[in-house]
């Protein structure tokens, strides 16, 4: 290597230390410590990217796993955004914790940090509905728990929502149920499948690899079909969720929210 490039390696790093260490602790430090991607955007980017980096250890909705530990009941280490930032940057030295990516962008570990912090939000949201209707409209009119289980009672042909409050806002929460055809991963696909005798069976998808495919019809009764053995079959790439649309009030959709919300796990 040259010395033209190991210097092109080594200054940024020489002057930012001498930075550190000649500048005046003001503004500079934290202005560059503050987060500036916190829109619900970034929020929603920040859990893609924790998914694909973070999940394996600390489980897809960051509630724990074999390799590390919950992230939704506050940070041992930590208990500021810059905080966070470094340990995912850096990692924590000595543990398992190793830091995000090289590759990964600055702006991205702001959308975790965001993301962590949205699921360690207990402060308590002023919501105009009220939870008690809500969660009465939730398994009558709206037959919502058709489809959702909540603390073991319900439907399995839509996620589980026991603690839907941890990982979606009052917002989320209104789009979820006023466009729930936006953005469906593939775990909430439909198959519908023409048999030889020219029946339509329809439902979840459970699996599907070259040969075969499983899915869930309406009474959750499965299916197992080998490709080989159909006449066709489509992938339904939209949420089977019907839009709420006009079959509830405002108010009662508030009073659904505050349901929602209020599914929660409570602070350690
Ligand atoms: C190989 C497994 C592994 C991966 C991958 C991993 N972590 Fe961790 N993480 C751990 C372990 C283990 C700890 C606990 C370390 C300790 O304190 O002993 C930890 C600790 C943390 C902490 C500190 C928790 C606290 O209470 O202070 C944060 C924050 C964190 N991880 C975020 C992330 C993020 C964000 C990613 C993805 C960019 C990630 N981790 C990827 C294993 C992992
Ligand atoms: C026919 C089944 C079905 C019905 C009825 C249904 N849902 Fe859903 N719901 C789903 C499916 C499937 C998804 C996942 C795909 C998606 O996001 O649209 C979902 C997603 C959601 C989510 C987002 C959950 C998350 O983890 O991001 C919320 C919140 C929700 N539904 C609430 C409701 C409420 C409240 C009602 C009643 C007004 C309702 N659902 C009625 C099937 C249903």
């Amino acid at each position: 290597m040259s010395t033209r490039s190991l210097w092109a390696i080594v200054a940024p790093i020489f002057l930012a230390a001498l930075y550190l260490t000649t500048a005046p602790a003001t503004s500079r430090a934290q202005e560059a410590a503050e987060n500036q991607f916190t829109t619900s955007l970034d929020i929603r980017m920040g859990r893609r990217v924790f998914q694909q980096q973070c999940g394996r250890c600390h489980g897809r909705d960051a509630g724990g796993g074999e390799l590390g530990p919950d992230l939704t009941q506050g940070f041992r280490n930590s208990s500021t955004d810059a905080g966070l930032f470094n340990i995912i940057r850096e990692g924590l030295p000595n543990t398992q914790m190793i830091g995000i990516s090289r590759r990964s962008t600055d702006q991205s570990v702001w959308m975790i940090v965001s993301y962590l912090n949205s699921l360690n939000n207990t402060e308590d949201v002023d919501l105009a509905g009220n939870a008690t209707n809500g969660q009465q409209l939730f398994s009558g009119k709206g037959n919502c728990s058709s489809c959702h289980m909540v603390n073991g009672t319900g439907g399995r042909r839509g996620p589980e929502l026991s603690q839907v409050g941890n990982r979606r806002d009052p917002d989320e929460l209104i789009s979820d149920l006023r466009t729930p055809n936006e953005d469906v991963t593939p775990r909430w696909w439909t198959l519908r499948v023409t048999r030889d005798d020219g029946a339509i069976v329809e439902g979840l998808r459970m699996s599907e690899d070259t040969f075969a495919m499983r899915l869930m019809d309406e009474n959750e009764d499965l299916w197992s079909f080998s490709k080989s053995n159909i006449r066709s079959y489509d992938r339904v790439k939209t949420s089977i969720m019907p839009a709420i649309g006009d079959m509830l009030t405002d108010s009662e959709v508030d009073d659904l929210i505050a349901y929602l919300y209020s599914l929660r796990r409570e602070e350690s």
